[in-house]
């Protein structure tokens, strides 16, 4: 059973390394410099969100980055960012226990949402999201680089 704790200093090159193949996952080119500055933001409060890491044997095996959002309409939202599992230690529910832990801290923080955007083709992310009670809401994400 995975350990879920949060990511403290030492766990900070696992949790780069762990964002960085999520992104490649995911079919985006991993910034290197980025994923650290948001790394940092979060990890040294100068963000307020969650980093969470899962470890199998000591080796970190999983990772969630959240961080908060305000809404107007919404109230206090937990934004997930980024969420990964290394590929050879899926289906041992090391995803569901980072997850119930993030639901834990979201609680612990007041939060009345949790968000996340998955792309339309992770099928397996969205069963996953599924089983622990999340649903889409029919909206559609636009964006707009500005970098
Ligand atoms: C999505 C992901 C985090 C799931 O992690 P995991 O550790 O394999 O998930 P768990 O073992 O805790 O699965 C919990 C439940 O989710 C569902 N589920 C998980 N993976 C699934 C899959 N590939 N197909 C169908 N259902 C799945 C099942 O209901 C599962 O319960 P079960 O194994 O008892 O049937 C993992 O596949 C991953 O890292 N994917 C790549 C990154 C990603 O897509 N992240 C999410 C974007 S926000």
């Amino acid at each position: 059973m995975a350990l879920i704790e949060r990511a403290a200093p030492p766990d900070r090159a696992d949790v780069e390394r762990l964002v960085a193949a999520y992104h490649a996952s995911e079919g985006v080119r991993p910034r290197p410099e980025r994923i650290s500055w948001a790394v940092e933001q979060v990890m040294r409060n100068r963000f307020p969100g969650v980093i969470l890491v899962a470890r199998e044997k000591k080796s970190v095996v999983g990772v969630a980055v959240a961080t908060y959002s305000v809404s107007a309409e919404l109230g206090r939202v937990l934004v997930v960012n980024d969420f990964f599992v290394d590929p050879t230690l899926r289906r041992k529910g090391v995803g569901k226990a980072l997850a119930l832990r993030l639901l834990e801290e979201a609680k612990a923080m007041r939060i009345d949402r949790m968000d996340l955007e998955i792309l339309p083709a992770n099928e397996p992310a969205a069963a996953f999201w599924r089983s622990l009670g999340f649903r889409t809401h029919g909206r559609t994400i636009f964006s707009r680089d500005l970098t």
